[in-house]
């Protein structure tokens, strides 16, 4: 994305934290980006940092730049496993830049350049240390080919990276997962459009993010284009290939098009799932504002190692073990889909506020069970309420802790305090608010609770220190 508006987005955040004095400890130092600081580039002669700057995950993206736009060319063989890239991306640097790093986790790169000319790369650990014949300054491209056999990463939970399976690949995971398979900066601050060919052998699909832009086929190989326009963090972007059951169409008038693997029964649970992506994109929108994105969707894969679902961007892939015969999984689409703005649009400025992602998207469940089901969102507060453990600070849980239940069910918790504290009128507006100004950018806790703040017209720190940052059980606020 840009780096005028990222500029504008921390800068916000960092006033938020400052003026409003709010959780000083819990939020310590305001992240620092390569846009905001020169520390984006480390020592004289402008080198990028390693790391953007996030204080759970600090290898985690690069300084020195921003990255507009990703056009990613692929090309895999199931048989041999082989991937054969190329990636061209346009970029700023936040200063002049004699070297910069991308991640990457060591596929073997052939040939690359930076604006045109021939630069040297250097593979160290899970980076890409790029050195251009001339410094770069101001908006410059770098283009990558490479080709190898993409691993796995190392995950906080479930498998993340680039899965081989029986019929194809996945490419999926968080709190990282691009580096497995194109060089990126991968850390959410750093959104971008992309647009992805994805060359695979006749008969198989190849999914990814986005808009799907037609395929073609020649010699035996299909190419199926994608195209995300609206600004996508690293995590969000994914690729599934394999044998799969396409159903496309449109739905007010942007494209919508779910997949399910074809080892699925046809007409059975997955499918049914995917069939009410619709109608839950809908109702979501009327509690959080207009669906953020140009194209809808969801991809449900079988192999077992997927034991999530993870929100990619406009098509959520969905692990198998969700559609067990005669169980309700629209709540699992109720989540994924709650992401597209919760976390998608609207993307965390670093790991530590990922309850702003998970919070809401629980909380989502509540509200699409109340529709859905007829279970008062309020009895579902109060039998979590009553079971949760205090003592992880849903705020600042700790990098180890980034998808529990201290984020994820006292985060709704916490979404719902808000809502009795402020009243329902005050309570839409304020997620209606959040998604609308902060829609395609970053944001902290802090411009939450400052939006909060503005929005109900109250002072809210001492329910967000108690909800948030607390490790005992607040009582619960009076309507
Ligand atoms: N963010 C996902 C969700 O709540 C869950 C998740 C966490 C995940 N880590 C993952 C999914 C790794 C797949 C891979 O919807
Ligand atoms: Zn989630």
């Amino acid at each position: 994305m840009s780096v005028k508006s990222l500029r504008r987005s921390v800068r916000k955040s960092t006033a938020a934290v400052l003026t409003a004095g709010l959780l000083a400890t819990a939020c310590t130092s305001p992240l620092r980006t390569p846009s905001i600081s020169p520390s984006g580039a480390e020592g004289a002669g402008g080198i990028g940092a390693e790391g953007i700057g996030d204080p759970y995950f600090p290898r985690y993206g690069n300084g020195g730049y921003d990255v507009g736009h990703y056009g990613i060319q692929v090309r895999y063989d199931p048989a041999t496993d082989q991937l054969t890239g190329r990636v061209a991306i346009t970029a700023v640097a936040a200063v002049p830049l004699r070297r910069f790093n991308l991640d990457f986790t060591g596929l073997p790169t052939t040939r690359i350049t930076v604006n045109g000319q021939p630069a040297t790369a250097e593979q160290q650990e899970s980076e890409l240390r790029v050195t251009p014949a001339a410094e770069v300054s101001g908006d410059f491209t770098v283009e990558i080919d490479y080709a190898g056999v993409p691993q796995p990463i190392k995950a906080i939970l479930g498998e993340g990276g680039w899965l081989h399976t029986e019929d194809g690949a996945i490419a999926l995971g968080q709190p990282e997962s691009a580096s497995s398979w194109f060089p990126v900066n991968d850390h959410p601050l750093d959104k971008a459009t992309y647009d992805l060919a994805i060359t695979v052998p006749e008969g198989l699909s190849a999914l990814s993010n986005g808009t799907p832009e037609g395929t073609t086929t020649a010699d035996g190989w299909t190419t199926w284009r994608w195209a995300e326009r609206a600004p996508m963090a690293p995590y969000l972007t994914t690729l599934v290939i394999g044998d799969y059951r396409i159903t496309s169409g449109s739905h007010r008038n942007r494209p919508i098009l779910t997949a399910v693997a074809k080892s699925f029964p046809e007409g059975g649970d997955a499918d049914a799932a995917m069939a009410r992506t619709a109608e839950v994109a809908d109702f979501l929108e009327t509690q959080f504002g207009p669906y953020p994105f140009e194209s809808y969707g969801g991809v449900v894969v079988a192999d077992p190692r997927i034991s999530y679902a993870l929100e990619t961007q406009s098509r959520p892939v969905y692990g198998p073990s969700f559609f067990r015969a005669g169980s309700d999984s629209s709540w699992v689409v109720a989540h994924e889909l709650a992401h597209q703005w919760f976390g998608d649009s609207v993307s965390i400025g670093g790991w530590q506020h990922i309850w702003l992602n998970e919070g809401f998207a629980s909380y989502a469940e509540w509200l699409w069970a109340e529709k859905d089901r007829k279970i008062s969102v309020q009895s579902q507060f109060d039998d979590v309420y009553g079971l949760m453990d205090w003592t992880v600070p849903t705020g600042d849980p700790g990098p180890a802790n980034i998808f529990s239940g201290a984020v994820y069910r006292r985060g709704a918790l916490a979404v719902h305090a808000l809502r009795l504290t402020v009243g329902d009128d005050a309570f839409f507006k304020i997620l209606k608010a959040w998604t609308t100004e902060r829609r395609n950018g970053n944001a902290v806790t802090a411009d939450f609770i400052a939006l909060s703040e503005r929005v109900s017209g109250k002072s809210l720190r001492p329910l967000f220190d108690a909800w948030l940052f607390g490790t005992a059980q607040p009582p619960v606020p009076k309507p």
